[in-house]
């Protein structure tokens, strides 16, 4: 089928890429005219695994090419994706005017029939006003467009296998055709027939669920999947809070409860809070939608504050032990907001990063792959090349992200290099006994 993703960021370049790999043609649009020149020269604007590899053999292959002209890219596609970003609003809702503009120049620029696919997270309703934009601004007869959902749940640092085997695919339609379409669309991946470029042994006898819902139910579902996952990541931190003022260890309750199928073990990982370009937002705006609707969800907004206080939490404990921090060195293992990914979006890291720069510290930042972003974002973070280039002189490490090379450390060889060994371990990632045991004073999270 031939396809148009439109915005390359790092849900469209992995939805297009995925999408060739798996048969169809696929044409990335972007208006950063920057980004769509790196790609056409075979770079990549992102980092994320396996990406790199599949853009190159897709693009080889045929099936995938860029471009910056929206007439071009949209022209003939059957389906058209809208993959662009959806920041938030000083208010906390989601900022749709990306996503307008794209369904303008669709509207615009379409000369077939075409299901118009909103893949970026909106707010439910949001496609009742691409229909309606549609049928403003369209230069073609009425019902030339259909619209649907379709959600995103892969994850930064894990958005190609998740893409290529997800838990599910919901698609929120009005219409068989668009129903059809997206079957036809997704049918490799749903019945597992494509050469797995991840796994060698890749076991594809599990077919993929398939869930058709109407347009708003699918626009609710991303909302309540990211707000449920964010509130039990704020769970445990509240429990990590308990653990520490009762005593107890948040490890052994939260290992405890996971045990029970029904609450399950992921996402309640007690640490400075969760970042990114999708909790963070995701949360204010299903309160916004939550307000627009006539609903106070306190609940939601709890979830928020717990967050926001753990990155001052984490400030408060350097504070505690090292009294002033004026003129100290203070090293930051990890500037991403999570693992395998070089996104510094609402990074708990740069939070952290800034707040200790007013107090008058030195930071001095290291991260395998989110360096030059976080540079960007932070100037008066000072990177450095290696662990052992951060640790030195410093009279604090933070462990920010839970990056698993840091386990592997020389642990002895970061303790040499700074001036006071202290540790906290601010996603409770490294092994206390073995740190302890080193020399180091080590703090975790709620234990
Ligand atoms: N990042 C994730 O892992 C993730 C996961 C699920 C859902 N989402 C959602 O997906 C959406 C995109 O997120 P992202 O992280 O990929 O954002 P991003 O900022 O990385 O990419 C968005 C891209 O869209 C381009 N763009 C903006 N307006 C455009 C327009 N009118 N025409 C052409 N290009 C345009 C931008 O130049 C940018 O390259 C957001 O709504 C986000 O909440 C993101």
């Amino acid at each position: 089928m031939k396809v148009c993703v439109i915005g390359t960021g790092y849900v469209g370049l992995v939805t297009a890429a995925c999408l060739a790999e798996v048969g169809h043609h696929v044409i990335g649009m972007d208006d950063d005219a920057g980004k769509v020149q790196t790609l056409k020269a075979g770079g990549l604007p992102i980092y994320e695994p396996y990406l790199e590899e599949m853009v190159h053999r897709t693009v080889v292959a045929g099936r995938l090419t860029f471009t910056a002209d929206v007439a071009e890219a949209v022209r003939e596609a059957a389906a058209i994706f809208i993959c662009v970003n959806t920041p938030p609003l000083p208010d906390g809702g989601a900022d749709l005017s990306y996503v307008e503009l794209a369904t303008r120049r669709i509207a615009e620029h379409a000369t077939c029939r075409t299901l118009i696919i909103e893949k970026s997270t909106v707010p439910v309703q949001t496609g009742a006003w691409i229909e309606k934009t549609l049928a403003v601004y369209g230069k073609r007869p009425d019902g030339e467009f259909d619209v649907a959902s379709n959600p995103e749940f892969t994850r930064e640092g894990r958005a190609v296998e998740d893409f290529l085997h997800p838990d599910r695919i919901v698609v929120g339609v009005s219409n068989a055709r668009a129903e059809q379409t997206l079957r036809e669309l997704y049918r490799p991946i749903v019945d597992g027939r494509f050469c797995c470029p991840i796994h060698s042994d890749c076991r594809q006898d599990r077919a993929v669920p398939f869930l058709v819902t109407d347009i708003r139910s699918a626009e609710l579902i991303k909302h309540a999947s990211n707000s449920f996952l964010a509130l039990k990541i704020s769970f445990a931190n509240a429990l990590a809070d308990i653990c520490e003022r009762a005593g107890g260890d948040i490890l052994q309750v939260t290992h405890g409860m996971g045990l029970d199928k029904r609450i399950g073990r992921s996402f309640l990982q007690a640490g400075i809070g969760f970042g990114g370009s999708c909790f963070p937002k995701d949360v204010k705006a299903f309160v916004k939608i939550a307000e627009q609707s006539g609903y106070d969800f306190a609940l939601l907004k709890e979830v928020d504050r717990l967050n926001e206080q753990r990155r001052e939490w984490a400030v408060a404990r350097l504070k505690q032990v090292l009294w002033i921090l004026r003129g100290k060195r203070i090293a930051l293992f990890g500037l991403a907001f999570k693992p395998d990914t070089d996104d510094v979006r609402q990074a708990p890291a740069l939070h952290i990063a800034r707040r200790l720069l007013d107090e008058g510290a030195v930071v001095q930042g290291y991260d395998p792959q989110a360096a030059t972003k976080a540079g960007q974002a932070l100037p008066a973070l000072t990177l450095c090349p290696d662990p052992y280039a951060a640790a030195a002189q410093a009279e604090a490490v933070v462990l920010c992200t839970e990056w698993p090379m840091f386990r592997g450390l020389d642990w002895p060889r970061v303790k040499a290099a700074m001036l006071r060994p202290l540790l906290l371990d601010g996603r409770n990632a490294l092994d206390r006994d073995q740190l302890t045991a080193l020399g180091f004073e080590y703090l975790g999270v709620g234990r």
